[in-house]
């Protein structure tokens, strides 16, 4: 059994299947690990407002405002959540993470760099794996709800940001043009795999 927490992060564009490999994922491993699942947006109050008001809600703010909003929601994520849980000892696979600032915040104008000065303070993860789907191809999967992100150029825009820090290794690519099962297994070869480095 192996004791030590560790940080996984799943990205991906939406409709990739972040949700259901990160659940899915959380489920395997804890045939021998502590595991936990958990999102961004968070449960917490600002993940809570920018779910309901900004993703699927009708006020917008700027694209600056927003992305202040999700580093802020991040640091009440990693504080109330990630931390404790590693604490404990948990694997933490978090359902997106800061990849997704700098890719879908990216892709509508602000620089990386201000977006990481602004994420500085979010905890590296352990691993952070990106599923790649065909944009084209996921939409279908997304008809019945539709965020405010979501249209086939921004998807364009959002993969290509999330390409470059494939290239950068700092994600690793894992093809989500498979059925979920195959990516399933893909991802936990991955997340044991790297697992068994640090036990
Ligand atoms: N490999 C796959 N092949 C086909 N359909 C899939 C696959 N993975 C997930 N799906 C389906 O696609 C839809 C979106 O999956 P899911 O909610 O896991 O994606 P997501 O990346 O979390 O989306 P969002 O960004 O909107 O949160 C669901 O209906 C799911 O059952
Ligand atoms: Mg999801």
């Amino acid at each position: 059994m192996n004791k030590k927490g560790a940080f996984i992060v799943i990205e991906g564009l939406d409709g990739s299947g972040k949700t259901t490999q990160a659940k899915l994922l959380a489920a395997k491993l804890r045939k021998n690990h502590k595991a936990v699942y958990t999102q961004e947006p968070s449960k917490g109050k600002i993940g809570k407002f920018i779910r309901n008001r900004i993703l699927y809600g009708e006020k917008r703010f700027s694209t600056t405002i927003e992305a202040l909003m999700f580093a802020a929601d991040r640091l009440e994520h990693i504080q109330n959540e990630v931390l404790p849980a590693l604490a404990g000892g948990y694997v933490v696979v978090s359902d997106r993470y800061v990849y997704s600032s700098l890719a879908y915040q990216g892709s509508a104008g602000l620089s990386l760099e201000w977006i990481e000065t602004i994420n500085e303070h979010a905890l590296k993860p352990d691993l952070a794996l990106f599923i790649d789907v065909d944009p084209e191809a996921v939409q279908a999967r997304l008809k019945s709800r539709k965020s405010v992100m979501e249209n086939l150029e921004t998807q364009r825009k959002v993969r290509k940001i999330y390409q470059k820090f494939i290239e950068k290794g700092e994600l690793v690519r894992i093809d989500g043009d498979k059925p979920k099962t195959a990516v399933a297994q893909e991802i936990l070869k991955v997340a044991t795999a790297f697992l068994k480095t640090r036990s």
